[in-house]
């Protein structure tokens, strides 16, 4: 099979760093450019399976973007949007790692340009499969999504969630959830030896693709998201608190029934830990009855990396649907 050229818009942020790292071990995809913004002219040095490689980033307007069959969006939403357009008018696919196409837009008023769908795929392949192989965009799922979606689904999907009910998800994030650009709030001897919550109060940008994703899987209950800042690198850990309308016996084997043939589900007995996932494209999941309440009620646990299966990964396993190609190729388990 010959090589597909692929490009990655935003090489020089978190998430555009892992995905060239990963195209750099692919074994259909080669990189055809690699972005950067202030940082343009710069080197990046990733590794890519068990090679280092040093890439050029270029400045996002010398990009050749009709050189590369598909190209991942990596760059802040806002910004997004508008690549996307000049992406698709160039000829190529676009898997956008923003919020910008996401249900809901992140809650973004920047216009749409003319030739980009203003509904695309949402691309959560265990959740949303269908469609996204023929798409010329999908929308790239947020991090915070990726877990606590998974995590819900099969308990939705199969109308055991109390209608009336309140689901409430505590989730912990590592310090590159926020990306690369510097914050005072994100400097070391702010966030080392620290916890806090952040976005209290439903506040999140996350929170609209959640909700709009539950409603399509027949959801009618409240969401509340309240996100951490965890003093770690990578990984989330999602806690999900979730009433039933009556009591489910074996609620892991509602899980394992679900992802009994998902390559990147991992259903487990045990609680996930951020130890279990990081630098891999799984999300790993289970679930507890809660005991001592009066209503049925499971807490669900679901651990990733908000780097791969949260973001970069995520967005291959995508591209590698919209190639053609197998859906698990280069993506590390
Ligand atoms: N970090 C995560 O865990 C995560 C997870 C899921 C999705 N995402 C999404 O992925 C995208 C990238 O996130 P990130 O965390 O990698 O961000 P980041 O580290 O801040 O990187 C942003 C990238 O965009 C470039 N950039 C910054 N401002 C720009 C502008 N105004 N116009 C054009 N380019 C600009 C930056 O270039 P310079 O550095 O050269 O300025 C950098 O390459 C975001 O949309 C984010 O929501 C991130």
């Amino acid at each position: 099979m010959h090589s597909i050229p692929v490009g990655v818009l935003g090489a020089s942020g978190y998430a555009g760093r892992e995905l060239c790292g990963l195209i750099t071990a692919h074994p259909h995809c080669h990189l055809a450019f690699a972005t950067a913004n202030e940082r343009r002219g710069q080197t990046l040095r990733v590794r890519g399976g068990d090679r280092v490689h040093d890439i050029l980033m270029v400045g996002h307007e010398e990009a050749p973007l009709d050189a590369a069959a598909l190209v991942f969006s990596a760059l802040p939403h806002g910004a997004s949007v508008d690549w996307v357009g000049r992406v698709l008018a160039a000829g190529a696919k676009v898997v956008d790692l923003s919020s910008d196409l996401r249900p809901g837009r992140g809650g973004s008023t920047h216009p749409v340009p003319d030739n980009v769908p203003e509904q695309v795929p949402y691309g959560l392949p265990e959740l949303f499969r269908e469609g996204i192989g023929h798409a010329s965009v999908v929308a790239n799922p947020g991090c915070y999504p990726t877990s606590i979606l998974v995590a819900l689904a099969p308990f939705v999907k199969a109308g055991l969630v109390a209608p009336d009910g309140l689901v409430s998800v505590a989730a912990a994030s590592g310090v590159s959830g926020a990306g690369a650009s510097p914050k005072p709030e994100l400097l070391f001897a702010e966030v080392t030896e620290n916890f806090r919550a952040y976005g209290a109060g439903n506040a999140h940008r996350h929170l609209p693709e959640m909700t709009a994703s539950l409603q399509r899987l027949g959801g009618t209950f409240d969401l509340l998201f309240t996100p951490h800042l965890l003093p770690v690198d990578r990984g989330i850990l999602s806690t999900i608190t979730v009433p039933l309308t009556e009591a489910v016996a074996d609620p892991v084997g509602v899980l394992r029934a679900a992802y009994a043939h998902e390559p990147f589900v991992e259903v487990t007995d045990a609680l996930p830990a951020l130890a279990d996932v990081v630098h891999r494209n799984v999300v790993r999941v289970t679930a507890v009855t809660v005991r001592h309440v009066r209503r049925p009620t499971l807490t669900l646990f679901a651990a990733i990396d908000n780097l791969v299966k949260g973001a970069a990964g995520q967005a291959v396993q995508n591209a590698n649907l919209m190639l053609g190609l197998d859906e698990t190729a280069g993506l590390p388990r």
